[in-house]
């Protein structure tokens, strides 16, 4: 069994699917352990509630400095100490000390195909404003691996979406969710399960 953490910042469709996703059995051996959001009003943690799983919200305003956010955020994830991290939409950088302790097992949802549009600055709908506004024909979503770098990390699957004339942000980044974001992370989360895609392996159980 797989037991995974999603991290969340918003309105959590990403969650949502992949909740879906391990309730119909399409994502196989794979528990839900836990949801920790930065944002206390984030739709994602109504969500995590409905389907009773456990929550909680840390969030860098409620700290003194990102040095003391950053290591609650780090004990609350090892105290989970799940196997994988699932970043759905999470719009917080995730400290270095805790790629060093989680890698190659954290996993992350990007709405273009990286390498474009992606990095600083790129996330949520000023995404899909940037493709409009370059005039881009097919955009996308990725899922990769995290590193320290801003969207740097190992691509694990990516999917294209065509650009329509007379879309709008918002209607644009329902399509890619809708066509790409909601498949490719389940897809995803499934292939680390069943062996199919490699990671960092399962964390020791303390002793
Ligand atoms: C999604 O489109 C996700 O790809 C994006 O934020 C949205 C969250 O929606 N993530 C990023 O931009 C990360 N750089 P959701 O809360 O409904 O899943």
């Amino acid at each position: 069994m797989l037991e995974i953490v999603v991290c969340v910042s918003g309105g959590g469709t990403n969650l949502q699917a992949l909740i879906d996703a391990v309730e119909d059995g399409r994502v196989a051996n794979v528990r839900i352990k836990g949801v920790i959001s930065n944002n206390r009003n984030a739709r994602a943690l109504e969500r995590a509630g409905r389907h009773g799983i456990s929550s909680c919200c840390i969030s860098p305003k409620d700290y003194e400095s990102r040095e003391l956010f950053n290591e609650a955020f780090l004990r609350q994830m090892i105290s989970w100490n799940p196997d994988l991290i699932v970043l759905a939409g999470f719009l917080v950088a995730i400290p270095e000390q805790m790629v060093r302790e989680f890698a190659d097992r954290i996993i992350n949802i990007h709405p273009s195909l990286i390498p474009s549009f992606c990095g600083v600055g790129y996330y949520g709908l000023k995404v899909h404003e940037a493709v409009l506004k370059r005039g881009v024909k097919v955009t996308g979503a990725t899922v990769h691996f995290v590193d320290e770098g801003m969207d740097t990390g190992r691509i694990i699957s990516q999917k294209a979406v065509s650009v329509e004339e007379g879309d709008t942000p918002e209607i644009l980044q329902r399509r890619v969710m809708e066509q790409a974001e909601w498949i490719l992370l389940p897809e995803a989360v499934h292939g680390i399960a069943d062996g199919r895609i490699a990671y960092g392996g399962k964390r020791r159980q303390a002793e």
